[in-house]
């Protein structure tokens, strides 16, 4: 055994005691419950990711997303569950206008940027959420004269998607615009108000020539089925097309509950936006509910999509029923202790997925499990076991990220590289590189907690 210390932090470091019953138990075991149950955080690598959400769908060629909140990335629970099961990431609030200009021409990136920097290093994709909306707007752009207005818009999309060129698949450019009930008509809002019908066509016609490679998209809300909103919404992008107005996509944002359930014509709704030539994606799926009711109706979202080839990509609106925009409603696929729900089964099962979850099964590459293996006050020690998967491998890389104002103090079994943070450590083979399939190693660290006993998030693993 090789042990590095690093800086010096004044404490005596511990021994080492090997409690490692629990963490080899749960490996042989390897489900996603026992291994949660056991305070396991486990990972695996691109290829081993079989029976997750996000790997099923992209076996069906369309990404499964989730709507994440910066604020929630230090939670290990959270982290684990996001980078296990998703493939592509929406920022809940971080990229809406009062979050990026609350001040004209000031803009703040900083929390968006800890997302789209997570999704990068995890191989995910954004989708950029959301440019021109009526609601979460400063109250500066409310007071603006027109034309006033039309530069601040022109400005604020061409700042913001400048900012995130060639990091955001697909924005939901315009939001909202429509009116809910009957008449069809667009919905007051300072840009329509002073701007007029032609402030979505400006908007778009910005957006592309701020960022040609990134897909445009309108989004709204209750047009899931065919009523009169989503035939206005389907009159102003047939015309779009018609025009050369650049459009790309559609967005359903599919929030569903008792009083809005998923609608009988919802997949037939999709497929005439498709026929129009724009890609459909389902934005910010929930459904309030539990058990088998609310699987079905998860099930059939999924099958309808499914059903209509230009159908992208699903997006949840959040992780966690917790810290669900609808928490009371349990709309979501985890629960709060990020438990898979009868939902999440029936998600995986539509999109043909295999189950099991917890990133373990057959496959090439390699998996990560973390364990606690003593603690105490002041510190902790950590252990990571790598696995191979179905294949030998002859080298392994990945992460272990520390909430500050930890530090991890000393490290075994491993060689580790430090980021500019100096909280995430990347960690290769000393000796123990060379995998026999299904076989493991271990490495370790000690972690001085400094007040914080959170415990590290683990990155995925990487095969050579
Ligand atoms: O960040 C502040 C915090 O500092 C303050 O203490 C707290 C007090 O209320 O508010 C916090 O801001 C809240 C923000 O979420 C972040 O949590 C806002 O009050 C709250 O209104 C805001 O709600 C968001 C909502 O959009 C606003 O319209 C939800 O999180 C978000 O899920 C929801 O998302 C929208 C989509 O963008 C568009 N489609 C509908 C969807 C659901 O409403």
């Amino acid at each position: 055994m090789t042990m590095t210390t690093l800086a010096p932090q004044g404490h005596v470091r511990p021994p080492r005691p090997a409690r490692r019953s629990r963490a080899r138990r749960a490996l042989v075991l390897g489900t996603a419950g026992l291994l949660a149950a056991a305070g396991v955080t486990t990972l695996a690598g691109a290829a081993e990711a079989a029976g997750t959400l996000g790997s099923a769908a992209a076996a069906k060629g369309r990404y499964f997303g989730a709507a994440v909140s910066a604020q929630y990335l230090g939670e290990a629970g959270y982290v684990s569950t996001l980078d296990r099961e998703f493939g592509s990431v929406t920022p809940e609030n971080e990229m809406k206008w009062d979050a990026v200009e609350a001040t004209r021409g000031t803009f703040a990136f900083g929390p968006a940027d800890r997302i789209v920097a997570h999704a990068q290093g995890r191989g995910m994709s954004v989708r950029g959420h959301t440019l021109v909306w009526h609601s979460q707007l400063p109250d500066w752009v409310a007071g603006l004269g027109a034309s006033d207005l039309r530069s601040a818009m022109n400005h604020h999309i061409t700042q913001v998607m400048q900012h995130y060129k060639g990091k955001v698949l697909a924005w939901d450019v315009v939001n909202e615009a429509f009116q809910d009930g009957g008449s069809g008509a667009r919905r007051s809002s300072p840009f329509q108000d002073k701007l007029g019908n032609g402030f979505i066509e400006e908007a778009f016609r910005t957006a592309r020539a701020a960022d040609p490679a990134a897909k445009l998209c309108y989004n709204d809300y209750n047009t899931d089925g065919v009523n009169a909103k989503s035939n206005a919404v389907y009159a102003m992008v047939k015309d779009f097309k018609a025009r050369g107005v650049p459009i790309d996509c559609v967005g359903f944002q599919s929030h569903f509950n008792s009083a809005s359930p998923v609608p009988a014509d919802y997949r037939a709704n999709l497929q005439r936006f498709a026929d129009l030539g724009v890609d459909v994606q389902i934005t910010e799926l929930d459904i309030e509910g539990s058990g088998s009711a609310q699987a079905t109706a998860y099930g059939n979202v999924v099958g309808a999509c499914l059903a209509v080839s230009r159908c992208t990509g699903i997006t949840v609106w959040g992780v966690t029923d917790k810290y669900s925009w609808r928490s009371a409603g349990t709309p979501l696929l985890f629960d709060g202790s990020y438990t898979k729900k009868p939902a999440y089964d029936a998600v995986l099962a539509a999109l043909g997925g295999t189950g099991g979850g917890g990133g373990g099964g057959g496959s090439a590459g390699c998996s990560v499990a973390y364990t606690t293996t003593a603690q105490w006050n002041g510190g902790f020690n950590g252990q990571v076991t790598v696995t191979a998967g179905s294949t030998p491998i002859t080298g392994w890389t990945t992460t272990v990220t520390v909430t500050p104002p930890q530090r991890v103090s000393a490290t075994w079994n491993g060689s580790p590289a430090w980021d500019g943070s100096g909280n995430v450590m990347t960690m290769r083979p000393s000796h123990n590189g060379s995998l026999a399939a299904g076989a493991s190693t271990t490495f370790g660290f000690t972690v001085m907690t400094n007040g914080n006993t959170a415990p590290p998030v683990l990155g995925a693993c990487t095969a050579s």
